[in-house]
């Protein structure tokens, strides 16, 4: 879910919708405000369906001019997305306001002991018996909302993040977090909370971090951070790198095809600083060593998307650090007695830095005595800020739900890191190759997307009413092929499913029939004859049951014409860096055939993108 909130001279109601429509990538199946007026009354409006369907209501009847607001756009998670069941939730009769982010894994025990002192609740939520304890904090507590917050924290358990207000204390708006994302937007005369910075960068790039179990106050010329207990704490002060036209459509039809178009850039931003006299270096891993050479072994961690990076970093890194990669989807890591300690690294990637998931799996690891990096996005987010190390991707706000450029930058760092570590430990003698390859990246990928989008679009317009795409996919295209697949499900809806080619005829070879669409990623001759002709007699094996095939293969492979029905051709590149160059026409087409089909490509449904509750 998103958050927002303000307290200032202005009046705020659009300032939060301006903020959730920001965070709308969070999730968006319903969203609320409320703010509190000159009078000290506060209003609140909430309805189920995009921002767009609340804008309309507020556009029609506003709330009034209250400068001091919050905001919610929400993910469901307990209680189906409707207008009651959206955030705001009310206590106090009425006077107090709360919106929350998690889950609260033990809402049934407290709403029971709730209902037994005599409380009525109007929504299916856990956020609304939260919102009634802090009701009836607030009353213990001498309408103190900070100590009302104090005295309620410590009983809920699981992951939040909590905003209130009251409407006897205008100008105040108090928080908590615990394992759920929380910043402070510092402005002139004004402060913002959010979900993170994106809810108020518009209006400022200086924030602070607020920690793990901590509660925030924030009136128009202050901010008061303490921790549960209520010792005072100092948030750690960071500038946003990146301004709101970052965050824009900018003239392009969806974020979506934004991102997809600045992946040479996601790319280049991402390996900058980051080469010095033909060596991979990365300044942020300077002085830890250690992380690389006293281990034997390397973890990656991640969910969705960012797991088929993780695969492709773990051929890079095992051929250049000449260490053992296991990948382990995040939430399958910790539910398990996994064999790690002080001999492992485990690497998590993550693009918002917030997939709950992903971060229980990081705390896991290093309560195990593991060592952490942490690959991401988002700067100040939670999972680098529990990490040991981190290496930022340097890919912009990324706001489609489905990844593209990150992915791309994902992939990068995981380059950059392997050959990182490969120096370190010693085990590559010259990169100079591998570097020269790294810096033609961000060229070759504008070469495929000049090249390929109109043939692309063209095939998924074609492929409009197809009803199932396979993918196949040797080596690192393995992993391109689970992406390609995964893209298409996401936005448009289509049954696809990803392969490694050689397992074909171990299984699914039994699902090819007379015009089924597969999908081939065929590596280069150059890397490997074996491997490339294996991938050739994959295709003679599915074509030879009617499939219709599109092979995605290097410029001048002729050995693959013959048997292809459309041929998708990419720039010559070395083993470890055709993937990038071959994921994306697969995000063109996924991207071409929702479009196709009339979908929203950017806010795919029963989708978030950042998944903050486990
Ligand atoms: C969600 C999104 C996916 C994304 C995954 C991991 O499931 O819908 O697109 O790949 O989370 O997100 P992260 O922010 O951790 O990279």
């Amino acid at each position: 879910c998103g958050i927002v909130g303000y307290v200032g001279p202005r009046p705020s109601q659009d300032i939060l919708i301006a903020g959730l429509a920001r965070l709308e990538y969070r999730g968006y199946d319903s969203a609320g405000v409320a703010v509190i007026d000159g009078d000290g009354a506060l209003g609140m409006r909430k309805k189920a369906g995009k921002l767009a369907v609340l804008r309309d209501s507020l556009a029609e009847a506003p709330l009034g001019d209250g400068s001091t607001g919050i905001g919610h756009t929400r993910w469901a998670t307990h209680g189906g997305p409707t207008d009651v069941n959206a955030h705001p939730h009310l206590a106090d009769d009425d006077k107090l306001a709360v919106i929350h982010n998690g889950i609260i894994e033990n809402f049934s025990a407290l709403r029971a002991e709730l209902l037994a002192d005599g409380v009525v609740f109007r929504s299916e939520t856990d956020t609304e018996v939260a919102a009634a304890l802090l009701g009836r904090a607030y009353a213990d507590n001498g309408g103190d909302l900070q100590l009302a917050f104090r005295s309620i924290v410590n009983r809920l358990e699981g992951a939040f993040t909590l905003l209130a207000m009251h409407q006897d204390h205008p100008g105040l708006v108090v928080g908590a977090r615990r394992n759920s994302p929380l910043v402070i937007g510092l402005g002139e005369g004004e402060n913002f909370l959010g979900s993170d910075v994106a809810a108020f960068v518009e209006h400022t790039r200086k924030a602070l971090a607020i920690g793990q179990d901590q509660i925030v106050s924030i009136t128009p010329d202050a901010v008061a951070v303490t921790d549960f207990a209520g010792t005072p704490v100092e948030p750690e002060p960071f500038e946003v790198s990146w301004d709101a036209a970052a965050a824009e459509k900018g003239g392009w039809s969806s974020f979506m095809a934004k991102e997809v178009a600045e992946q040479p850039e996601a790319v280049a931003n991402t390996i900058r600083g980051r080469i010095q006299d033909g060596q991979v270096v990365i300044p942020e891993l300077e002085g830890l060593d250690e992380l690389f050479i006293g281990i034997n072994r390397v973890i990656i961690t991640a969910c969705g998307t960012a797991s088929y990076a993780a695969l492709v970093g773990k051929y890079a890194i095992e051929q250049w650090a000449r260490v053992a990669v296991d990948v382990e989807l995040a939430h399958e890591f910790r539910y398990r007695d996994p064999v790690i300690g002080a001999d492992t690294l485990v690497v998590s990637i993550s693009q918002s830095g917030e997939t709950m998931d992903t971060l229980m799996a990081v705390k896991y690891a290093r309560e195990r005595g593991a060592r952490t990096l942490s690959v991401c996005n988002t700067q100040g987010a939670t999972i680098p800020r529990e990490s040991d190390a981190v290496v930022y991707t340097h890919a912009g706000p990324e706001v489609a739900v489905a990844s593209t450029k990150a992915f791309s930058a994902q992939i990068t760092a995981l380059l950059l890191l392997g050959l990182h570590m490969g120096r370190v430990r010693g085990a590559i003698e010259d990169a100079s190759v591998d570097v020269a390859e790294l810096g033609a990246l961000p060229e070759k990928i504008a070469k495929v997307l000049e090249s390929e989008q109109e043939h692309v679009t063209q095939l998924a317009g074609w492929m409009a009413d197809t009803r199932s795409v396979l993918f196949l996919g040797r080596h690192v295209g393995y992993p391109i092929a689970l992406e390609g697949a995964l893209k298409l499900k996401e936005i448009s809806y289509i049954h696809a499913e990803g392969f490694a080619a050689g397992e074909l005829k171990h299984g699914p070879i039994a699902l090819i029939e007379p015009g089924q669409p597969v999908f081939v990623l065929v590596p280069s001759p150059r890397h490997s004859a074996l491997v490339h002709s294996k991938v050739v007699s994959n295709i003679q094996e599915i074509r030879a049951r009617g499939a219709r095939v599109i092979v995605i293969a290097e410029e001048g492979d002729a050995a693959v014409l013959p048997f292809a029905d459309e041929v998708i051709h990419i720039p010559l590149a070395g083993a470890m860096f055709e993937p990038l160059l071959a994921v994306v026409p697969l995000q063109i087409f996924a991207m071409a055939l929702a479009t196709a089909k009339g979908l929203d490509v950017d806010q795919p449904r029963n989708l978030a993108k950042s998944v903050t509750v486990e």
